[in-house]
């Protein structure tokens, strides 16, 4: 019996060496993603999340903001008009996880750090309504009212310093100190204000 003829009627063979195939296509692809620049250097200029901006990031992904919203900006002419230059993986590498989604029942947001006044974030936040009329997006009036959580932002800042996030220990340090007497609402505004500013557009 030929090599062929075995493989084709061992059926667990046959899924084996299927797998095995299918696994080096992949790793091929994914492993030099590891090691090229463009992949895992940051872009010049970005800075990782302050504490405010960080307390807002997890504020974002608790209240499911990704469910609705994407943060990644495809290289195509509609998608580039609309947002702004697209996305960039050096972007993202002070992200984790990252918010890139894929559900847009609203915009992107990728690039909507500046887009608005901090003023009009914290009305539309607050009850979009009052500045989109026909917005279906719901209202977050509770952030308003939420201290920001301070009590392990420098544990948070730690954790990510590991995975090379460059915080100086003056930074985290004086973390908590930054949340003082700052709100969910503020902690959210600043995220969304530096969200996509590392990279200049045309706008
Ligand atoms: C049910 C879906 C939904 C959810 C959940 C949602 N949004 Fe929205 N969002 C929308 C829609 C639709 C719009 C467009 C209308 C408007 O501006 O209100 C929008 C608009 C926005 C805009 C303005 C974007 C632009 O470029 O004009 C921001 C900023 C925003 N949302 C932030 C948030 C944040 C932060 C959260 C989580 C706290 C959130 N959204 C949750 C649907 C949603």
């Amino acid at each position: 019996m030929g090599l062929q003829e075995r493989v084709e009627q061992n059926v667990g063979l046959l899924i084996v060496l299927t797998l095995l195939v299918i696994s080096v296509g992949g790793l091929v692809q994914i492993i030099p993603l590891f090691f090229q620049q463009s992949t895992t250097e940051p872009v010049a200029g970005l800075k990782p999340y302050t504490a405010l901006q960080l307390t807002g990031r997890d504020i974002y992904v608790r209240e499911g903001c990704f469910t609705c919203h994407s943060q990644m900006i495809r290289p195509f002419r509609a998608e580039t008009e609309r947002y702004g230059h697209y996305s960039v993986a050096g972007e993202f590498v002070y992200d984790r996880p990252f918010q890139w989604g894929s559900k847009r029942t609203g915009p992107d947001l990728a690039r909507v750090g500046g887009r608005y006044s901090d003023d009009w974030q914290r009305v539309h936040l607050i009850n979009p309504r009052d500045v989109v009329p026909e917005s279906i997006m719901p209202g977050y009036p509770w952030l308003a009212d939420t201290p920001a959580d301070a009590s392990n932002i420098d544990t948070k800042m730690r954790v990510l310093r590991t995975f090379g996030h460059p915080y100086s220990d003056e930074e985290i340090n004086s973390a908590a100190k930054a949340l003082e007497g700052k709100t969910e609402l503020d902690a959210m505004v600043a995220y969304l204000q530096v969200l996509g500013t590392s990279v200049k557009t045309r706008r």
